[in-house]
């Protein structure tokens, strides 16, 4: 999976166990360590390899992205894509879902699934660039933890 893109120095791979700090310090910083440690250890753990996949962007040997893929049936979620602040705009998100895709086409799901909030509407467009298209019957819905209203963009994977 481990992919270097040589538009920029990023390189797409494979949480590992030790990238907690990094993220938290680029991603994170609101976040106590220890959570991201948490979750980071119960996303490698292996019984969830047949569900999950988490990716990060690491520049110059520090990661500073990262993006999950989640499996639910035939539909794989894209969730956790942050790309820390002073790394934006140079292509990594696009990168992390490029290759989230092709993890979830390697999976043989049908469909893509991501969530946005309304109050983004650049991040709206440029998921729709990908090929993500909206979904009418989920739009509007929203999570206690995030009470502005959610966008559920989809897209059709090849061969389905
Ligand atoms: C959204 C986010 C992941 C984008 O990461 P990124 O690495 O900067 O994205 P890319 O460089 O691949 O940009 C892809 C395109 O998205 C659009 N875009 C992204 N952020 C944008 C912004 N703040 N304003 C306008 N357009 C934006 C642009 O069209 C961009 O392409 P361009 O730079 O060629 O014009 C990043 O801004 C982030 O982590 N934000 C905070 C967390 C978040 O909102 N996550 C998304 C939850 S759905």
């Amino acid at each position: 999976m481990d992919k270097t893109d040589d538009s920029s120095t990023a390189t797409i791979r494979h949480l590992r166990e030790g990238d907690a700090e990094a993220l938290q310090r680029h991603c994170y910083p609101g976040a106590p360590l220890e959570e991201v440690q948490y979750y980071d250890r119960w996303c490698l753990h292996p019984a969830r390899e047949s569900w999950i996949t988490r990716l990060v962007a690491e520049v110059d040997g520090e990661v500073v992205g990262n993006a999950q893929l989640t499996a639910w049936g035939e539909t794989g979620e894209i969730g956790s894509l942050v790309v820390a602040a002073g790394f934006r705009r140079q292509g990594l998100a696009r990168q992390l879902i490029a290759a989230l895709q092709a993890d979830a086409e390697a999976r043989g799901l049908a469909e893509l699934e991501i969530g946005v909030r309304q109050d983004q509407p650049a991040v709206v467009d440029f998921y729709q660039r990908l090929g993500f298209a909206q979904q009418a019957h989920k739009n509007g819905l929203s999570h206690p933890a995030c009470p502005e209203p959610v966008l559920r963009l989809r897209m059709r994977l090849r061969g389905t």
